[in-house]
């Protein structure tokens, strides 16, 4: 295993260019399931989450080919199983149920289960499926669905922490190739649905309103293939953004979607930073000392729950007291344990934490525990005094590619090393 080294106390700057979005290219790739014909796919981040799910299209009988950020995926799938080995490592692979559900007629799903940021339910996509006339049980940890014919129908997709964006996500892709109109209301209004959205049009579905709360989708028979550029990541823009904010730097983000990050730059802007659009680029710089200011995460528009992490680290080293409230993962706070390892003055309370900033972090060997929560220890060892080395980076390896190079590109001193 390798973890990074991090000698704190350099500001950031200097240009750095956004990778394109993981979290639009899992269920954009799980969507060419849906055609046996050619899908070019471009723009993909070289990431351990975006190989596992090739690796899973390759075991559901698809050919994939890797080159550079290109992958290309063709042939038929030839098994309705997703095995339990690659979906337990990353949840983003539940979206292949929806697409294996509409092109084979059944799919047997391993349920993803729990993890570290909370319990992961599925009943949104089951009543997504179901409203679309599967029929669904459970056998031995797996979701096992059928269904002779999927049937459009209208449904209300929303639930107790708001919209969900995989059940969003496989819901439109089974609606995709069945019968008639689907409305799906209260619908995940993610950029990254959106993107899946495009997609799928481009692939010949007549689909309208994604991006939207309501999403109106009339399937067709056979599905085509082509050839697509996923957008760039808003979440790793965001968390540059962030790390350039803590680090007292001054960087340009390059093609980096500022309408995707509204509800950040507005807190940035709150707090006294300057951030700037720039054609397609965002300037961030940031000299003086802020103000803190408390966040509440919320389905897209609102503030994301995949920032809250790398926001929580810039406000423990932010003078006076923030409150940060995660109404979208009311349990996603393993990250407070680490922070205060470094100093920082974070307590818990019911679905928020209670952050006293402090004047320095120092230093400390710490541990990554989830993907985001490793992206706030990095902010957290850029700012610190002393050496700060970040254990099991595995994590950050799934959804940000070639940090340590581009944290270098910027400045920062930053190395990977053998654990
Ligand atoms: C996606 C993102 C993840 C992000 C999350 C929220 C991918 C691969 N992952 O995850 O990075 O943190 O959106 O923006 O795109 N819920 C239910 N029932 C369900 C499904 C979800 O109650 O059937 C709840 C969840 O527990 C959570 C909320 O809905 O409280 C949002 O979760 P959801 O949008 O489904 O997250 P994912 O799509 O899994």
């Amino acid at each position: 295993m390798e973890k990074f080294v991090i000698e704190g106390g350099r500001p950031l700057k200097g240009e750095i260019k956004v990778s394109g979005s993981k979290n639009a290219t899992l269920p954009i790739l799980a969507a060419t399931l849906l055609t046996d014909s050619v899908c070019e796919i471009r723009n993909v981040p070289k990431l351990r989450d975006t190989w596992t799910m090739c690796k899973l299209l390759r075991a559901l009988g698809k050919t994939v080919d890797i080159s550079g950020n290109q992958v290309t995926v063709s042939g038929s799938a030839n098994t309705h199983v997703a095995d339990y080995k690659l979906v337990s490592t990353m949840r983003g692979s539940f979206c292949v149920l929806g697409p294996l559900l509409a092109k084979l007629g059944k799919a047997k799903v391993s349920m993803p289960g729990g993890c570290v940021i909370g319990v992961r339910p599925i009943d949104l996509h089951l009543k997504g499926i179901l409203a679309l006339g599967a029929k669904a049980n459970f056998e031995a940890g797996n979701v096992m669905a059928t269904a002779s014919r999927l049937r459009g129908a209208q449904m209300y997709l929303g639930g107790t922490f708001g919209s969900s964006v995989l059940a969003t996500a496989n819901v439109m892709m089974a609606a995709s190739l069945a019968d008639g109109q689907t409305i799906i209301e209260s619908a995940a209004c993610e950029p990254e649905i959106e993107e899946l959205g495009n997609f799928l049009s481009d692939m010949g579905v007549k689909i309208e309103g994604q991006g939207t709360p309501r999403i109106v989708i009339n399937g067709v028979k056979k599905l085509n293939g082509t050839s697509y550029k996923i957008g760039s990541d808003r979440i790793e823009a965001g968390t540059f953004l962030l790390m350039a904010v803590a680090a007292k730097g001054d960087i340009v983000v390059k093609d980096a979607c500022y309408n995707h990050l509204l509800a950040l730059i507005d807190k940035l802007h709150y707090v006294g930073v300057e951030v700037r659009k720039d054609g397609s680029d965002i300037r961030v710089r940031c000299k003086r000392t802020l103000r803190p200011a408390n966040v509440v995460t919320h389905p897209h528009p609102g503030f994301p729950t995949d920032l809250q992490a790398q926001y929580m680290a810039l406000m423990a080293i932010t003078p006076g007291v923030s409150i940060i409230t995660d109404r979208v993962f009311p349990d996603r706070f393993m990250h407070i344990a680490e922070l205060n390892r470094m100093g920082a003055q974070i307590r818990r309370d019911i679905g928020s934490a209670i952050v006293e900033g402090v004047k320095h972090l120092y230093g400390a060997p710490v541990m990554a525990s989830d993907l985001r929560a490793s992206a706030a220890l990095v902010i957290a060892g850029l700012v610190a005094r002393g050496k700060t080395e970040i254990y099991r980076i595995y994590h950050l390896d799934r959804g940000y590619e070639n940090l340590d190079q581009k944290l270098v590109q910027l400045g920062a001193k930053v190395s990977r090393e053998k654990e």
